[in-house]
């Protein structure tokens, strides 16, 4: 299995780290594509074995997965540039460009009777430590495409297939959404400090408790809800909490914000 990534900037490069490290290709399987070499200088220092090239022609000839990691206003000439050098549909293509759907990849890579296997994949930044959410969908490809790029998308964190009506959402739940996440943990660490914490430590308390939530709710497949009660003692501190938040709007912004980005 061999793996071209188009690309190398903050999700590209983490996407080729992130494989390099896991045990879907060996890191020699890896080739990286990017305009400039400087990035491609920076991934080697981290992996010498990965395959670096300015080349998109070169860097897809081999390939079984082509990763497109590239701007949206770059995906178009990308396409022109290594579309006459594929071999489709042997080949698959898998985009994390945001908001290109795949009408619009099918449209870039269809040439005469040959139909590409495409999957649009939205990962987020957490990819550069294999614990990305990534939703995808696939397009024209057999269960063993659909099989495999899970696979891959499973060594670098947690995959979802979703119908594509629901990327948009998707990409604010999964994406924005590790900002919100980091805001609201912004939030907590300055009450932290506001509490008396030194910064470090409020971040440190705040950044575990935050994972062990989280942790807690992958491990049972509880609904938050069931975790919450746990916590509320009745006249306690906590509802005391968490009914203030309500009174300034917490669930309101969190769900406005969503609808807003999507
Ligand atoms: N950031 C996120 O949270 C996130 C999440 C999901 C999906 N995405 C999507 O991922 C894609 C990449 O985002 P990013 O944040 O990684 O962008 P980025 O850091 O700007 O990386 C894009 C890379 O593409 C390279 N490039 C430009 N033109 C090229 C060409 N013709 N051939 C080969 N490489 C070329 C650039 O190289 P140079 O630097 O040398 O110009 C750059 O390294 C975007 O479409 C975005 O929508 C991003």
């Amino acid at each position: 299995m061999k793996i071209t990534i188009i690309g190398c900037g903050n999700m590209g490069g983490a996407i080729a780290r992130g494989l390099a490290k896991s045990n879907f290709v060996a890191p020699a399987d890896i080739t990286v594509s990017n305009r400039g070499k400087e990035k491609l200088d920076l991934l080697k220092t981290y992996n010498p074995e990965v395959h670096t090239t300015t080349d998109n022609k070169a860097a897809v000839k081999d390939a079984d997965i082509i990763v497109l990691a590239v701007k949206p206003w770059v995906l178009e000439s990308v396409a022109i540039d290594i579309r006459n050098e594929l071999d489709l549909p042997r080949q698959i293509i898998v985009s994390i460009v945001a908001g290109v759907t795949i009408e619009r990849l099918a449209s870039l890579f269809t040439s005469g009777d040959s139909i590409p296997a495409i999957f649009r994949a939205m990962p987020n930044t957490a990819i550069a430590i294999r614990q990305s959410m990534t939703l995808f969908t696939p397009y024209n490809a057999v269960p063993e495409q659909v099989d495999c790029i899970r696979a891959m998308l499973d060594s670098l964190g947690k995959s979802l297939l979703v119908d594509e009506s629901l990327m948009e959402a998707g990409t604010a739940l999964c994406s924005c959404g590790t900002a919100f996440a980091m805001r609201y943990m912004r939030a907590a660490v300055e009450g932290g400090v506001e509490m008396g914490f030194y910064p470090k430590d409020a971040q440190l308390v705040v950044e575990q408790t935050v994972k062990g939530a989280a942790e807690l709710l992958l491990a049972t497949g509880n609904h938050p809800e069931v975790e919450i009660d746990r916590v509320t003692t009745p006249g306690g501190i906590t509802i005391k909490g968490l009914n203030e938040m309500e009174a300034a709007g917490f669930s309101t912004a969190v769900i406005r914000g969503l609808k807003a980005s999507k």
